[in-house]
Formats: C-alpha cells, structure tokens, sequence
C-alpha cells in the first residue's frame, strides 16, 4: 500500500505508539467475524489506519486451513461491501497477514501451544509487546478462555512491559448479580484498563455526534434542562423480526437485555450527561456513570413504568409477517418480549421531574434510531397553529420546539420550530430546520460502528466502551424490571407485526397527555 501523507499521519495514534499488534480473533468461525470485524479491519488497512505488519489470527474450533480461512471471509466481503466490489488485489494484500489457528476454548491444555505459535506469527511479522484478543464468543466462554490463557501465560503480569487489550462483546450478564459475578471474574485475572466493553452504538458516528453537538455549540446547551425540557424520547426501532439463525439467542434474552439496558441506556446517558472537564475517556465515562447512578424508575408499581409487547403475525406490504412464536428456534409458549418500553427520571438537579421515554423493539414499522427533545411550548399561545395542504388548512394544537437527533438511517439533526404563514393572517406553521450528514458532508462516508471502535482498541482509547460502573448501574435499572416480567405468569401484550408496539406503550405516555413521535 502507498505510504501517502494521510496514512502516515493516521498510523500516529493518540498515545504516540503506532497500532502494530498482533489482534487475535476468538470465536473466529463466527457471524460476527465475518460480517463485522474482518471488514473492518480490512476497511482500517485500506484506508490507511492499520499498520501493515499486524498479524490477524483468527481461532476456532474447526480444522481449516489459512487458505480456506481468508476465502470465506472473502467471499463474505463480496456479499456485503457496500459498493458490491471488493478490489481482490487489495484483498490478497491485505489477507496475507491473515492466519487461522484450531483452537478448542473449553481445552486449557490447547493454549500454551496456541500461545507459541502467536510468538511465532508476531516474530516473523517483527511485532512484539502488543497484543489485542477479542473474543467474539460465547459469554459463557468468556472466563474459561480468560482462565486458559492466564494458566497459559499469555496474560501479561501486573508490571509487565506487554501490552494487552481484551475486548468483550455483549451480553455481559443477564442481570445485576450475573454481571457482578462476570466482572469479579474477569477483575481477577484483568485489570480494568486491559478490558474493552463493546457498546456497538458507541461506534456511530451519529452518537458520537451528540456530544460534539452538545458541548461544541454553545445556543442548545443552556436549554437542556428541566426548566426547558417537556420529555425526551428515545427509540431504537427495527423492522426485522427473528435474523436467520438467532432465535436460540434472542430467546434467552429479549428487547430489555438485548438492546435496551445498554444501547437505549448508553444514548440516555450521553444526551443527559454533564459537560466532562475534558475530552477524554476517564471525565466523559465518569460523567455518563453519574446519569446512569441517578436513573429512576417513573412510578412505583412496575407496569406503571415499563411496559412489554410481543410481536404477532401480520400482512406487511402485502405479505403475511410470522408472529415472534411461528419464528425459527422460538418455543411456541415463550413469553420474551420483542418490545420494551420505559418511562425514568433522572434524579439530579438538571433533569428532576422530567420524563424519559425509552422503547425498542422488532418487526416495528421501520428501522430507525432517534432522539427526541421535546421543549415546552411558550407560556401564552399568541397565534393559531395551522397545518395545510394547498389551501386548505385546519385548525391544530400548538406544536412545541421539538429537537431530533436521527442516529440512524437517513443521519440527521432536525429542529422544529414555528414560523408565520404567509398570508394577511398572523398564523403559525411549524416548519423544520433539518441537517442531514449526507449533505452536509457529501465526500465523507460515516465509517461503521466497528471500524471506529477497533481502531480505538488498538490506539488504546477506552472512551467509547463501557465501563464495569456503568454496567452495574444499568443492570440496576433494569433488573427488578426482568425479574417482575420472569416471574410473572402474563404473557407479554400482543402487537401485530409491523405496527409500533402495544396499545401499553401508548399509555405509558397517553396517561400525562403525551405521545410517542411517528419518527
Ligand atoms: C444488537 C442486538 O446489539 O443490536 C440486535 O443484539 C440488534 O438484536 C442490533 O438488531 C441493532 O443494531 P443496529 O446497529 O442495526 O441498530
């Protein structure tokens, strides 16, 4: 690859090293390898940010050749890139540090061999002290691995000139108690500094936005509070039902654990947080660990607060949806949720008494992430509000300011506002104030999630991962909710494929006069 200026400036990294490291893949035989993480660090080399020497070791149990490990991953690369063409010379440059090692997790006497031949990869490729392992498993296979390895020396000691990175992909536990058991675990044999919590969310580009937006313009921040703030809702929508093969996941998990307690959370905790005193990961995660330690319930009985749906069979353009229980490896009597909805407060001087509204769900009528700020309307209603087509106008209730982050797809950042009408009548119309990214900044794809957060594994910038406090506070929320729904005998509410989710959503908010937006 061409060393031009760009490249060399994005192989510097914030900590002056460079992101020579030898990155070990566990669990390499996985979706989650093919699809998202060999792409990215494909897309990193191409466009300059990976170093050209790191080995890339992928470790599974099947027996497979290197060969055969670079071609699948190939032939994968075609199905999903973006432009539907993979340049193969770029390919076959890059796939040559790509090795593949057998390597069965549950058998520690495996790794001291495994460990060997990494030494070996790294000393051919003349890398040394620098080693990111992601483990793309199981997470019942994160503490046996961590165990294996750390028998096997491959967990460099507390005063150890190695560097060492491990990064975790959720879920990381199934609620509070589970996850402290999992960090007490893996604290034993790992210091905090050595672990990386994926938030995929955290990798967006448009997440990232809204702290840039928040602290790098000075007009919006004075208004986010309680003085001006009537709610804010939060949704992460998808229109798919059960993906191929993932049933037996989703089934033991549900909407809440699955997307809510840390996506829907993480996107709470950055729109709510305080300005850091500093850009950097310890201020910016110490102030979102302290919205997540003031989350409240809204209410005390928990149907008050938190509301469950499940998805059933219905026509959608025309076609007949299955409902969640016709679904691929769902019991025909589970009682997931494939939709979750809450209200909560925030228990601090800047948000007390404003509601949160959070809902996520399947099969509902479109993918789309969003934020919703919604102001209060202003004191005196001076003027009608009228909505027209043509001519013809009605009548309508006052519109308040409402700010919308869409974080994704169509990216953007819209505000509403009212405007007069032209015409001999003081009249007002809302109208909106729109920004969207693939305008605003035409040559610029948004990297994906991955890419970003890789790329920050290897610079060492922990700041768009979770972590363990952050963690503990969202399980905290979310766990006494889990335990109520698991231990009751209702059957989440039933919504038909391709709506918004069940008439108790729209209670949630119907009850204190509010409604969830149509994004
Ligand atoms: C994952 C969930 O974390 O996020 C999936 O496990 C969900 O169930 C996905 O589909 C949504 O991510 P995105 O980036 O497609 O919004």
């Amino acid at each position: 690859m061409s060393e031009g200026s760009t490249a060399e400036s994005a192989r510097g990294t914030a900590d002056g090293s460079t992101t020579d490291a030898c990155i070990v893949i566990f669990g390499a035989s996985g979706d989650l390898t093919a699809r998202k993480l060999l792409p990215a660090l494909f897309h990193l080399w191409v466009d300059g940010y990976l170093s050209d020497r790191s080995p890339i070791v992928g470790a599974a149990r099947r027996a497979k050749t290197d060969e055969e490990f670079r071609n699948e991953i190939f032939d994968n690369l075609k199905l999903i890139s973006r432009s539907g063409a993979v340049d193969a010379a770029k390919w076959a440059e890059f796939s040559k540090r790509m090795f593949y090692r057998q390597l069965d997790l549950s058998r520690p006497e495996e790794f001291p061999a495994f460990g060997e031949s990494l030494t070996e990869l790294e000393r051919a490729a003349g890398i040394a002290n620098k080693r990111v392992f992601y483990m793309a498993t199981t997470p019942d296979l994160f503490v046996p691995t961590i165990e294996s390895l750390s028998q096997a020396k491959l967990i460099p000691g507390r005063n150890s000139e190695q560097v060492l990175r491990v990064v975790f992909e959720k879920p990381f536990g199934r609620d509070l108690d589970s996850a402290r058991e999992l960090g007490a675990n893996l604290g034993r044999m790992l210091r905090e500094d050595q672990i990386y919590r994926i938030d995929h969310y955290l990798g967006k580009e448009t997440v990232q936005n809204l702290l840039l937006f928040r602290f790098g313009n000075a007009i919006f921040e004075p208004l986010f509070n309680r003085t001006h703030v009537d709610h804010v809702q939060i949704t992460v929508a998808e229109a798919q039902g059960m993906e191929h093969g993932r049933g037996g996941y989703y089934d033991n998990s549900g909407a809440l654990r699955d997307v809510l307690q840390n996506h829907v959370l993480q996107l709470l905790a950055l729109v709510a947080m305080e300005a850091p005193s500093s850009f950097r990961g310890k201020e910016i995660r110490d102030e979102k660990v302290k919205v997540l330690d003031a989350l409240a319930p809204a209410a005390n009985s928990i149907d008050k607060w938190a509301v469950r749906g499940q998805y059933t069979s219905s026509l959608i353009n025309g076609k007949q949806a299955a409902g969640y229980l016709q679904e691929d490896r769902i019991p025909p009597e589970s009682r997931t949720e494939t939709f979750a909805a809450m209200e909560v407060r925030i228990d601090n001087w800047r948000w007390a008494g404003v509601p949160f509204y959070l809902r996520t769900g399947k099969r509902m009528p479109r993918r789309v992430s969003e934020i919703a700020i919604q102001f209060k309307l202003p004191p005196l209603h001076l003027f009608k509000t009228v909505e027209c087509e043509g001519d013809i106008c009605e009548l309508v209730e006052a519109r308040p300011n409402q700010l919308v982050f869409r974080i994704q797809p169509s990216e953007s950042i819209s505000l509403t506002c009212s405007a007069k009408r032209p015409g001999m009548q003081y009249q007002i119309h809302p109208v909106n104030l729109d920004f969207a990214f693939d305008e605003g900044f035409k040559q610029l794809a948004l990297p994906e999630a991955y890419e970003r957060l890789l790329l920050d594994v290897l610079r060492g910038d922990s700041t768009l991962f979770m972590r363990n406090d952050e963690l503990d506070a969202a399980w905290r929320l979310v766990t006494p909710v889990l335990n109520a729904w698991e231990g009751s005998p209702d059957r989440p509410e039933e919504y038909a494929a391709g709506t918004w989710g069940p008439a108790g959503s729209e209670r949630l908010l119907a009850s204190a006069g509010r409604k969830w937006r149509l994004p």
